[in-house]
This record gives structure tokens, C-alpha cells and sequence, in this order.
């Protein structure tokens, strides 16, 4: 919502460096996920409801060259189907 001026102070709120793995939950069509992968080397997962949005998403990472560290899959922000600390932030 903030554009990539709220992703940067996301980045520096939440500490997110090379070691770090983000959840983004609701990412849309995918503006921040390849952004923070670039940026800080991490390891980014995106889910959004809507699986158009993961569609395009996906062609996103491979048109950005982000594929080995960024995915993103279908989920339910109420019901998310990961174990409990897979990730050190969460969006
Ligand atoms: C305003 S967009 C934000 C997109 C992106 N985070 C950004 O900042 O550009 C909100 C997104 O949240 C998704 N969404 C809404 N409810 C959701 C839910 N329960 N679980 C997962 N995603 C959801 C919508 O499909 C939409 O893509």
C-alpha cells in the first residue's frame, strides 16, 4: 500500500538480511518480494488468496532472476499452512 518507500522501512523495521526468511502475506501481484530478495539476499515466500495474484507473481520471479529465493503459493492470511517459527518475519 505504501509502495517500495513502506517495503524499505519494513526492511529496516523487521532487521531482514541475508539470513533472514519473510513471509508476505497478501502480496498481490508481487511488488515487494523480489525487491527484498535483491536487496538483502533473503529468502521471501508470498501467499495472497487470490490465485491469479500468485500467478502473475510467479512470472514476476523468473523475469527478475529471483526464482531460487523467492516463491509463492495460494493461502489463506487466517489459516496459514506452515509450522510455527518457520519464518523470522512476517508482513
Ligand atoms: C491491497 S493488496 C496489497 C498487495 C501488496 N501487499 C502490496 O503492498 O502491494 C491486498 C492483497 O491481500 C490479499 N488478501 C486479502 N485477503 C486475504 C487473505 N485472507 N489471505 C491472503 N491474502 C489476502 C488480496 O488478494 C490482495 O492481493
Amino acid at each position: 500500500m505504501g509502495g517500495l518507500k513502506a517495503t524499505r522501512e519494513l526492511i529496516e523495521l523487521c532487521l531482514v538480511d541475508k539470513d533472514k526468511y519473510v513471509l508476505d502475506v497478501g502480496c498481490g501481484v508481487e511488488m515487494g518480494a523480489c525487491y527484498i530478495a535483491k536487496k538483502c539476499g533473503c529468502r521471501v515466500l508470498g501467499v495472497d488468496i487470490r490465485e491469479r495474484m500468485i500467478a502473475r507473481s510467479n512470472e514476476r520471479t523468473k523475469r527478475e532472476g529471483v526464482k531460487d529465493r523467492v516463491e509463492f503459493q495460494v493461502a489463506d492470511a487466517q489459516n496459514l499452512p506452515f509450522e510455527d517459527a518457520l519464518f523470522d518475519v512476517m508482513w
